[in-house]
Formats: structure tokens, C-alpha cells, sequence
């Protein structure tokens, strides 16, 4: 049984799902014929969405869920482009909950982010109570103590004996780096992983899927852009992604499904701070072939 029906009084036989989706749709004595199935089929939607005739209906997929497009949503480029350059990483938030509301619209945004091979798996885990953030902060810290005292007596030997530089000098001297720096965080009572963030949003998905880490990652950009629609700003949280990749408590107190990883993070809130410039960056090298 096909996914996919063809209701053949709307169909004018114009071809356009075929063009795009030749293994799903087939010409046969001059009629379209639809045969998706799971060898063919990745429930992009596309079928539903180009048909002129509104001819097709996907059994797999929401047909309530395909909205008239009409002449379609346009932006003045250069006003989203300042959109774009006004956004900053804010480490200082308002102590104001974030309403429900605004956290399920903008986690729902997350289903139009597009993902590899169409798989949607980016799950979210969101972080609110204080306790828990402060936990899996505290967590990171302890990984980044631990990796980064293994970091600066590999450092330490190596100068103290003349050996040749351990092959990954440069990531320990990071890490030793950040051994410094959170300790000095912690001592001072600061939190310098989730910076007390009212809300922390974990993407996560199957490590073993198609493009994990480009799918959570454009899901939290998707994500944090649309959060400034409605003045909430956030920032990406890389050193809770790298400890919870190789920290066993991290893990534990995550309780991800199996084979899931953490591919991106961010906390969010209303920010404290207003920038009131935007800021210079380094022209993109390019090579134009
Ligand atoms: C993938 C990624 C990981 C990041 N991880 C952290 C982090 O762990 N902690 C933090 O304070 N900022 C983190 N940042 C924020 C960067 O430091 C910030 O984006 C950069 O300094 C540029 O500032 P801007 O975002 O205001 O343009 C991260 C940014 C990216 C893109
Ligand atoms: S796109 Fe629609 S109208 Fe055109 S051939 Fe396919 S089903 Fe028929
Ligand atoms: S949903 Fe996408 S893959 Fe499936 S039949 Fe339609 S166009 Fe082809």
C-alpha cells in the first residue's frame, strides 16, 4: 500500500511530483501513479506541497499541518541582516521565569529546522530548576578540574623532562586553561557554565543518525534567533557539551536515551544587559572558483 494517494478528479496529470520525487511517483500510460513506501519515502513532505491540484494526501504525514504559503513571508535583507548582527552571547540574566508558552512555541520552531536525510530526531532537554542546573553545572566544573590537573602535570613532566610535548599540547594546554578559570569561578561563588540561566536547553539525538551534531546545532540556531522575537536571548554552551561526552556523572544525571549524545546547548532568559552597539568580526575567507 502506497503512503501516498493520488485522488484522480483534483489530478492534472502535470508531472511536478514526479520531477521531484521520481522513485515515488511513476508515470504509467501517461498517469501518475504513487508508490512511496520506506524505500523511497523520507516523509519530506515536498509531494503534498508542490501538487497544484492539492490531488495528494500523505497517510504518514499531518495534512492539517501544510499551510497555504500564498505569496510566501519576506524580510527586508537588510533588516534581517542587522537581525542577525544584533544578536550576542548574554551571560547575565533577569531573575524572571521564562512563561511555558514562549518555551513551547520556540521548541516547537525546532520541527521546521531541517535535518539530515529528513530523520527528526533532535530531542530537547530543558532545564529549569535551579537545583538540577546547578547540578549538572557543578558536574561540568568537576570534569574541568579533573581533566585539567591530568592536563598541567602532563604539562609539568614534560617541561621537567625534556620530553617531546604530548601530541595534544594545545588541548591540554586549554584544558589546563580552564582548570584555572572555573576554579577561580567557583571560589568566587560564580556560576561560569550556566551562568545561572533561567532556562538551560540540552539538543541532543542519536549519535549513530545521520548528521547529529549539524542537526542539533541548527535546531538551537532555528531556536535562539527565534527567541529574540520575543526578547529572550541565549548563548551556546560548549563546555557543557564537551564534559558531557566524557564524564560518566554528567551522564548518570542526565539520563539520556541509549547511544544519545549532547550535540548542542544553550541557556536562555531575559538578559540583564543591553548591547547598545553591534560588533566587528573578520571578513570571511573566501575563495570564489
Ligand atoms: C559552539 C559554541 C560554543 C560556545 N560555548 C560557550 C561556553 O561554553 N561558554 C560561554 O560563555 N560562551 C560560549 N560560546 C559563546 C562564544 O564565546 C561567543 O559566541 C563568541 O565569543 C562571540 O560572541 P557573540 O556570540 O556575542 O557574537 C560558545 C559559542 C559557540 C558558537
Ligand atoms: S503534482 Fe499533483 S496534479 Fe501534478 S501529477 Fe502529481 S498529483 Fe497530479
Ligand atoms: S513525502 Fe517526500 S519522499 Fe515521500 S513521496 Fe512525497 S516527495 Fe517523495
Amino acid at each position: 500500500m502506497s503512503w501516498v494517494s493520488i485522488d484522480k478528479d483534483k489530478c492534472n496529470n502535470c508531472g511536478i511530483c514526479a520531477l521531484r520525487c521520481p522513485l515515488c511517483f511513476v508515470k504509467q500510460s501517461d498517469i501518475i501513479i504513487a508508490q512511496a513506501d520506506e524505500s523511497c519515502c523520507n516523509l519530506c513532505g515536498h509531494c503534498v506541497a508542490l501538487c497544484p491540484t492539492d490531488a495528494i494526501v500523505h497517510h504518514k504525514l499531518d495534512m492539517n499541518n501544510f499551510v497555504e504559503v500564498g505569496k510566501g513571508t519576506m524580510f527586508e535583507t537588510d533588516q534581517l541582516i542587522r537581525f542577525i548582527r544584533e544578536r550576542r552571547s548574554h551571560r547575565h540574566f533577569k531573575d524572571k521565569e521564562v512563561p511555558r508558552e514562549h518555551l513551547e512555541k520556540l521548541i516547537d520552531v525546532c520541527r521546521y529546522a531541517p535535518t539530515g536525510g529528513n530523520v527528526q530526531d533532535v530531542e530537547i532537554v530543558v532545564v529549569q530548576n535551579p537545583e538540577k542546573r546547578q547540578k549538572l553545572s557543578d558536574l561540568t566544573v568537576d570534569f574541568f578540574m579533573d581533566m585539567g590537573k591530568y592536563a598541567e602535570e602532563a604539562l609539568a613532566e614534560s617541561a621537567a623532562t625534556g620530553k617531546e610535548p604530548p601530541e595534544d599540547i594545545e588541548y591540554l594546554e586549554i584544558l589546563a586553561h580552564y582548570r584555572s578559570r572555573l576554579g577561580r569561578a567557583r571560589a568566587a561563588g560564580y556560576d561560569a557554565i550556566f551562568y545561572k540561566a533561567p532556562v538551560v536547553l540540552i539538543f541532543h539525538s542519536h549519535s549513530k543518525t545521520r548528521t547529529p551534531k549539524d542537526n542539533c546545532v541548527i535546531a538551537s540556531t532555528t531556536l535562539g534567533l527565534t527567541a529574540r522575537t520575543v526578547g529572550l536571548e541565549t548563548t551556546y554552551i560548549g563546555l557543557f557539551e564537551i564534559a558531557s561526552k566524557m564524564y560518566q556523572p554528567i551522564d548518570e544525571e542526565l539520563g539520556l536515551p541509549p547511544g544519545h549524545e549532547v550535540f548542542s546547548v544553550l541557556v536562555m532568559g531575559y538578559s540583564k544587559l543591553k548591547f547598545l552597539k553591534t560588533v566587528d568580526r573578520k571578513p570571511v575567507k573566501t575563495r570564489w572558483e
